[in-house]
C-alpha cells in the first residue's frame, strides 16, 4: 500500500478510540485511551520493535542498532488529544516513525544508532490540566504535585493511575536512558496556514514558543436574580467576563507581535438562569515567542485581573498549570532535517518557520538536541478542531524525509 495511505488509515483507525461517540476526544487514561496505547504498542510490534511501557502509560518501541553501545535516535509525540480535537495532532508524529522502522525492519537494514519511537501518554492536559505530564516523566522530572490534580468529576489524577493499573509510586527516574541520547526529533502537523499557503509539504521547526496556562477561580456571592439589587451584587460571571476580555486587549497590544492570550474554559459552578454566579473558573493561556514578551504580558495580565477583582468586590485566586520557556531547536539537528526534506522535495531551500504551539519537544530539550519536522495542515490550517487534515501526499513524503534523515543520521562527535 502507498506509505501515506497506509498512514492516514492507521491515522483514521486510531481516531476511532475516542472518550465521546460524537467527536474525537482522547484524554488521559480513560479507555479509549489505554486502548489506543495497546493499539500502538502491536503497531510497534509489528514494525519489528521491542515495546516497553512506562510509569505513566507512554508506549516506547525500540530498534536496535547495527552494533552494541550505540547511541539512540529518540521520536515520537503524543497519542491524548484536546476536547473535539483533530486526529493528526500527536498521532501522526508517532505513526510516521513506525512506518519508517518498519520499511528499515523488512529490508534489514541497521543503523549506527537505535531508535526509540516514544508515544507520549499526556501531551495536551486536557482531564487533569497537566501539560506535558508524560514527557516530563520520561526524563525523570515528573511533578509529583500533579497527582493531586482532579478532572471535572472530582477524579484524583493519583486515583485514575491507580484504576488504569499504573502505581504513582513507580514513577521515578527517567525512562530512556537519557546518556545515551543522540537526539530527540518530532514530526508534527503544523497546526496553522504557513506551509499550505506556500505551497509546501513540509517544513522544519527553529524554535518554539514561550507559554504559560493558568487556572483562575472567582468568588463573588451567588444570590436571587430577582431581588439583590444591582449595585450590591458581586457577580463572579460578570467579573469573570470583564477579565477575560482585558485579557484578550492586552494579548491583542502590539498586532504584529507572537504574543497570543486564549480563555478557552469556562466553568459557572452550580450555574443556573436565576442565580447570581457565585463561583466561577476560567483557564487563561498566554505565549509569545520569546520569554520578555511574555512575562511583561503576563505581569500586565494579572495586575489587571486583580484590579477587576478589587473594584467588583469579589476574591480572584489562581493556580499554574503549565509553564515553559521558549525553545530553540538545534541548530545541526534543524540543518540534517532541512538537507533531508531538501533531497526529498527537491525545490530548493526547505521552508525553516517557528512554531506557536507547544510540542513534547520543549521538555525533551532540557536533555538532549532537538529537532521537528512540520506537515502541512489542511482545511486552510485549521487544529484544534475537527476539520483538522493531512493528505496522504504529504503523510508520504514525511515519511519519506525521515527515512532519509534516519539513513543519513550521524550522532554528533
Ligand atoms: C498543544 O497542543 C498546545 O497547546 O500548544
Ligand atoms: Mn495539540
Ligand atoms: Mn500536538
Amino acid at each position: 500500500m502507498n506509505p501515506g495511505r497506509e498512514i492516514l488509515d492507521r491515522v483514521a483507525a486510531l481516531g476511532r478510540h475516542s472518550d465521546s461517540p460524537d467527536h474525537y476526544t482522547r484524554t488521559y487514561l480513560t479507555p479509549a485511551h489505554q486502548a489506543a496505547a495497546r493499539d500502538i504498542a502491536q503497531l510497534m510490534r509489528d514494525a519489528g520493535m521491542q515495546v516497553r511501557t512506562d510509569a505513566v502509560g507512554s508506549v516506547i518501541g525500540r530498534y536496535e542498532a547495527r552494533s552494541q553501545g550505540a547511541k539512540t535516535l529518540l521520536m515520537g509525540s503524543h497519542y491524548d488529544s484536546v476536547r473535539n480535537g483533530g486526529k493528526y495532532d500527536g498521532v501522526l508524529g508517532i505513526l510516521v516513525p513506525i512506518a519508517c522502522v518498519a520499511e528499515l525492519s523488512a529490508r534489514g537494514e541497521r543503523l549506527p544508532v537505535a531508535i526509540e519511537v516514544v508515544a507520549f501518554s499526556d501531551e495536551e492536559g486536557a482531564r487533569f490540566q497537566t501539560g506535558m505530564l508524560a514527557s516530563r516523566a520520561l526524563i525523570g522530572r515528573f511533578e509529583r504535585s500533579t497527582l493531586e490534580h482532579r478532572d471535572a468529576d472530582g477524579v484524583r489524577l493519583a486515583d485514575a493511575m491507580r484504576d488504569a493499573g499504573f502505581d504513582p509510586a513507580k514513577i521515578d527516574g527517567p525512562s530512556v536512558d537519557l546518556a545515551s541520547l543522540a537526539a530527540y526529533v518530532e514530526v508534527h502537523i503544523e497546526q496553522g496556514p504557513v506551509l499550505l499557503e506556500e505551497g509546501r509539504a513540509l517544513g522544519v521547526v527553529t524554535s518554539i514558543a514561550a507559554g504559560i496556562r493558568n487556572t483562575m477561580k472567582v468568588t463573588g456571592e451567588s444570590g436571587h436574580a430577582g431581588t439583590v439589587p444591582m449595585p450590591m451584587r458581586h457577580d463572579a460571571l460578570a467579573a469573570a467576563a470583564e477579565m477575560i476580555v482585558a485579557i484578550e486587549k492586552r494579548c491583542k497590544q502590539g498586532s504584529t507581535s507572537s504574543l497570543v492570550g486564549t480563555v478557552g474554559m469556562l466553568e459557572v459552578k452550580n450555574g443556573t438562569g436565576n442565580v447570581i454566579a457565585g463561583e466561577v473558573k476560567f483557564s487563561v493561556d498566554i505565549r509569545a515567542a520569546d520569554a520578555q514578551t511574555l512575562s511583561t504580558a503576563q505581569r500586565d495580565v494579572f495586575a489587571e485581573l486583580d484590579a477587576i477583582a478589587k473594584r467588583r468586590g469579589v476574591k480572584l485566586e489562581g493556580s499554574r498549570t503549565h509553564d515553559v520557556k521558549p525553545v530553540p531547536c538545534t541548530g545541526w539537528v534543524q540543518d540534517r532535517l532541512a538537507a533531508a526534506v531538501e533531497r526529498t522535495l527537491g525545490g530548493g531551500p526547505a521552508r525553516r518557520l517557528p512554531s506557536g504551539a507547544g510540542h513534547d519537544a520543549m521538555i525533551l530539550a532540557e536533555v538532549t538536541d532537538v529537532g521537528m519536522m512540520f506537515v502541512r495542515c489542511g482545511a486552510g490550517g485549521v487544529s484544534h478542531n475537527p476539520a483538522e487534515t493531512v493528505t496522504a501526499e504529504d503523510a508520504a513524503a514525511a515519511r519519506n524525509a525521515l527515512l532519509d534523515f534516519l539513513r543519513t543520521f550521524e550522532p554528533k562527535a
